[in-house]
């Protein structure tokens, strides 16, 4: 400590606001989303319904449900000229880059959403808007990498119904939504909604608090959430389950590499900030894998690679001792790969679910007026020296 300064290198005892939107407990292994359980609302509620909950802070009736869903509905089309942006791209764009790239670019259709002093309607309208759109773009990014003609939305199907198709119809054939995949979809989506002050949550609130706009905020959050330390371990969970598939399933040798402090590797989809116990996001997700490859008749070695390490994780004491649990990361990758989504597209599923969540924690903290985020630091450099000619150097 220096004077007034506490340093607290990313935050681990810094509370940085006062929030009533997700309830954690790390101990206990607890998520609630406006004090509801994750369990209930993973096993009951739907993904529109657990984004109205969080952004508007109360379960909807009926008619405020069906307004919700009309109005995300009537704003799933994108201005034309997004496909320019999007055909800048070169193919082997990675979808996120695409994806915050294309939310940045609403400011541009919508240059109204820059304004901070707004009413309190016209904040609602960037927040339907954002919702409606981004599953668009997202579906639109995979589209560009793998070089097919682009799908407008169908607004005749719900939400994750209308991704799908978005995702996969192709003018060469009939698509018809696979129910079970939908579904596994939706509780995918609810679980990721919402995390409290996490990376990505803390990134939004950030810039945000600069009173820069919500789509130049939900981008920001993409990009954190980009790194393989946040979002992006879902994709190096199966990257790193086949490397070890194709390694004969060794999974002692991981294990090893994974403690030796020398070597960088980490066991990806383990150990979290808070969950000093079991993610409770993980324990319904590794119980879906199995219900949903089961309903589907799809037999992923990986899955068992997985259960295999998580076995002897919860074994070894490197892993006990430092109370290094599966998390959300660690076996949702399973199931998107089993609905037919490419590993590059995982990180993207996971910005959509926690979309609702970036949105109803930016609004919360314009609504309190919070102030700018702007932390202090401790100064280890040069004290003051002359500045040196040139000549002399
Ligand atoms: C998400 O914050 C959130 O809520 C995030 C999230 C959300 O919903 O928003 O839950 C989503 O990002 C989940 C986490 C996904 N990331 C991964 O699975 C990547 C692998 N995990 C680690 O990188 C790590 O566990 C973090 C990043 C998740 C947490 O890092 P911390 O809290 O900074 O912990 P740390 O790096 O200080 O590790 C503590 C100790 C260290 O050992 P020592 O130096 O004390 O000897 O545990 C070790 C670490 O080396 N460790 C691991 C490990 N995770 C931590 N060792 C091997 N494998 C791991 N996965």
């Amino acid at each position: 400590e220096s004077g007034l300064i506490t340093l607290d290198p990313g935050f681990k005892n810094t509370g940085s606001t006062k929030s009533a939107i997700t309830f954690l407990d790390g101990e206990k292994g607890i998520l609630r989303y406006r004090g509801y359980s994750i369990e209930e609302l993973a096993e009951k509620s739907s993904f529109i319904e657990v984004a109205y909950l969080l952004i508007y802070g109360a379960l909807p009736s009926s008619e405020e449900l069906t307004t919700f869903q009309n109005e995300i509905k009537y704003h799933t089309l994108v201005h034309e000229d997004i496909k320019k942006i999007l055909e800048g791209f070169p193919s082997n764009a990675h979808p996120m880059g695409v994806l915050s790239s294309l939310v940045t670019a609403l400011t541009a259709f919508y240059p109204e959403s820059l304004d901070p002093n707004r009413s309190g309607d016209a904040v609602n309208l960037s927040i339907i808007r954002i919702l409606a759109k981004m599953p668009t773009f997202a579906a639109w990014a995979y589209k560009n990498e793998v070089g097919h003609p682009v799908n407008y939305p169908d607004n005749r199907l719900d939400y994750c119904s209308n991704f799908l198709k978005m995702m996969f119809a192709l003018p060469a054939a009939e698509y018809e939504v696979d129910p079970v995949v939908a579904n596994a979809l939706d509780k995918l989506l609810i679980l990721h909604a919402d995390h409290e002050q996490n990376c990505s949550t803390s990134t939004v609130r950030i810039v945000g608090s600069s009173q820069a706009s919500l789509y130049a905020s939900i981008s920001a959050g993409i990009n954190a959430l980009w790194g393989p330390l946040h979002g992006g371990a879902n994709s190096a969970v199966i990257n790193m389950l086949e490397n070890i598939r194709k390694d004969g399933g060794d999974t002692k040798k991981w294990m090893a590499k994974a403690k030796d402090k020398d070597d960088p590797f980490r066991l990806m989809g383990f150990g979290h900030r808070v969950y000093k116990n079991f993610d409770p996001r993980a324990k319904i997700i590794k119980k879906a894998a199995d219900d949903v490859l089961d309903k589907l008749g799809v037999n992923d070695p990986i899955l068992e690679i997985a259960k295999g390490l998580e076995r002897e994780a919860l074994e070894d004491e490197y892993f006990v001792e430092r109370k290094l649990y599966p998390n959300v990361d660690f076996y949702s990758g399973i199931i998107y790969r089993a609905l037919g989504i490419p590993v590059d597209m995982f990180t993207v599923m996971f910005a959509l679910g926690r979309l609702p969540g970036w949105i109803a924690q930016w609004k919360e903290m314009r609504e309190n007026h919070e102030p700018i985020g702007r932390p202090r630091q401790i100064y280890t450099g040069e004290n003051l020296r002359p500045y040196v000619d040139m000549s002399k150097r």
